[in-house]
């Protein structure tokens, strides 16, 4: 893994933004745009659940083997390296192969989100996870950012939409990325992994106490942004990205 490994996890000076929510609120499009803005690093901990289950079945290891997975995730030989196109995400290489698009299916999405249930597997990423707090700063979007991975993150948001809502967004960036797809399918889709992540026994999908629930059905990703940017000068000036 590149990230590197001489932070283990001990960086609490350097802010964090956490950015959770369900699968389709936004939470990819608002963290690279606020990464662009602050110049923060950017923590795609879904795509480490996406790599796992990638692994996991080019390896034929069933998605409930826990001990084998939660190897697969600590030997993740997994690399985030600058796209060639720019202001393009990072490209994803796991064992020298760009599998960037393909963790982005649907499937990768189950898979991700079954190998998500296991105790060791969340314990092996979680290590992870959080030598990825390195200076300037870091946006983390997930599930657990700020309940598990970043208790102590400066600013928490917690990001929701309607499921029909979130199922069209997803929708329209799969066909974008010409992921052959039907809506009807990912609506269900998506109601049976909203039921998985949030009714696990480890470290459920839920706001942390002192987040800041936005529901993004009827906003714009603009509009997001801006609600964020208010509430995070808000803490600037509050001195909250100091104290820590
Ligand atoms: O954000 P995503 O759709 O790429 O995440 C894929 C799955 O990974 C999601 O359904 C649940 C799991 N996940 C998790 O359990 N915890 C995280 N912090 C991020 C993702």
């Amino acid at each position: 893994m590149n990230a590197e490994k001489t932070d283990s996890g001990n960086n609490h000076d350097v802010p964090v933004i956490a950015i959770d929510g369900p699968s389709g609120s936004g939470k990819g499009a608002i963290t690279e745009r606020l990464a662009g803005m602050t110049g923060f690093h950017i923590l795609d901990s879904g795509a480490l659940y996406r790599l796992v289950g990638y692994a996991a079945r080019l390896d034929s290891v069933a998605l409930d083997a826990e001990t084998s997975l939660a190897r697969l995730a600590r030997d993740l030989d997994v690399a985030f390296l600058p796209n060639s196109e720019a202001g393009q995400p990072l490209s994803i290489c796991l064992r020298g192969e760009d599998v960037t698009w393909a963790i982005r299916t649907d499937q990768a999405g189950v898979d991700a989100s079954k190998v998500a249930r296991l105790e060791a597997v969340r314990q092996a990423l979680g290590e992870l996870q959080v030598r990825f707090r390195k200076p300037p700063g870091l946006i983390a979007d997930g599930r657990d950012m700020g309940t598990v991975v970043f208790p102590s993150a400066n600013l928490k948001i917690f990001l929701t939409a309607s499921v029909e809502a979130r199922a069209e967004r997803r929708y329209k960036q799969l066909k974008d990325k010409d992921i052959d797809v039907s809506l009807p399918a990912l609506l269900e889709s998506i109601q049976e992994r909203d039921a998985r992540d949030t009714e696990r026994a480890v470290a459920p999908l839920k706001p942390a106490a002192d987040a800041i629930v936005i529901d993004s059905t009827s906003l714009s990703i603009e509009e997001v942004v801006t609600q964020i940017v208010t509430r995070l000068k808000k803490e600037i000036d509050t001195g909250v990205f100091q104290q820590n």
